[in-house]
């Protein structure tokens, strides 16, 4: 290890290409970056742990969220915090902590049987409807429920064969959007890129192949970015908007990016903004 270089360690479990470019970008850098694998390590606190910092790119995020409990414990920055991904986590404490701070969102409920969940509905403007895990990612069981039937059966379903976490029923209003919806980055405060996902779906995410395209950062959406950006606190964010005729509104925030469409589409070179405020995070 070099002398006076920061030691970075990145923390996986399946290096994707964004994790290719993090380590291409990290090269531009005096800094050292371990590529570790968390299913390699045994998080004891008799470890040693020669790091400076930790940037967490597991794809587990229940992994993420232990190494990060370690790592914090022992006093190494990890990046995100815990706090930050605990509440990016679950889509229902980051709605919470956006109507805490204003930010214009989606509106929401969150219930456990059929009974409340009509009641919410009719308080909520009616169907459509769209109930989705409160974790969870790529748009994996968020589903749009149009009538009562569908709401009967669905939650039927999640009462009788999924686990604990599906049983807490988290509904949003469905919001018509222009045939896409927006993810914007916020690292550290600064509102740094943004692209449209296009879909002929609902479901915009580009996990289900949406098309990423360059989207022009106006005033309203940097302006919901950072007070996002304040909600949840910082770090390094991605944030999905939605366009309405009343203005943007937020959806949900995600605490470990999928950017390499984002480089790709708006030629930002977000791995190494990553990189460099990993840096400001060390030791
Ligand atoms: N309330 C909603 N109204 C309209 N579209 C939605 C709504 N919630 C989710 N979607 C669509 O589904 C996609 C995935 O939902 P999201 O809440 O972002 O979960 P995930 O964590 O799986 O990305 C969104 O990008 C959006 O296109
Ligand atoms: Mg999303």
């Amino acid at each position: 290890m070099g002398k006076n270089k920061k030691n970075i360690c990145l923390l996986h479990n399946t290096i994707r290409g964004d994790e290719k470019l993090l380590i291409e970008a990290a090269k531009k850098f005096a800094v050292n970056l371990d590529v570790v694998d968390v299913t390699d390590l045994i998080l004891r606190t008799k470890g040693q742990f020669k790091f400076d910092v930790i940037l967490d790119r597991c794809l587990s995020s229940t992994k993420g969220i232990h190494a990060g409990l370690f790592f914090e414990g022992i006093g190494i920055p990890f990046v995100n915090t815990v706090k930050v991904a605990q509440i990016c986590e679950d889509k229902f404490a980051t709605s919470m902590k956006l109507t805490e701070y204003k930010v214009p969102t989606v509106s929401f409920a969150m219930v456990f049987n059929v009974d409340q969940a009509k009641i919410a509905i009719e308080e909520m403007g009616g169907y459509p409807i769209v109930i989705k895990p409160t974790v969870g990612s790529w748009g994996r069981l968020v589903n749009k429920i149009n009538d009562l039937d569908a709401l009967e059966a669905i939650l039927e379903h999640k009462d009788t064969f999924a686990g604990p976490i599906h049983k807490s029923f988290y509904l949003q209003k469905y919001i018509e959007k222009p045939g896409r919806d927006i993810r914007v980055h916020n690292i550290n405060g600064q509102v740094i890129a943004a692209i449209y996902r296009k879909s002929d779906h609902w479901i915009t995410n580009t996990a289900r192949g949406a098309q990423p395209l360059p989207c022009r950062i106006d005033q309203d959406l940097e302006n919901i970015a950072k007070l996002t950006g304040k909600a949840i606190g910082a770090g390094i964010l991605g944030i999905d908007v939605f366009e309405t005729k009343d203005g943007y509104l937020v959806n949900e925030v995600n605490h470990k990016l999928e950017f390499k469409n984002v480089q790709r589409v708006t030629s930002i070179d977000v791995a190494s903004k990553i990189i460099k405020y990993c840096l400001t995070c060390a030791l």
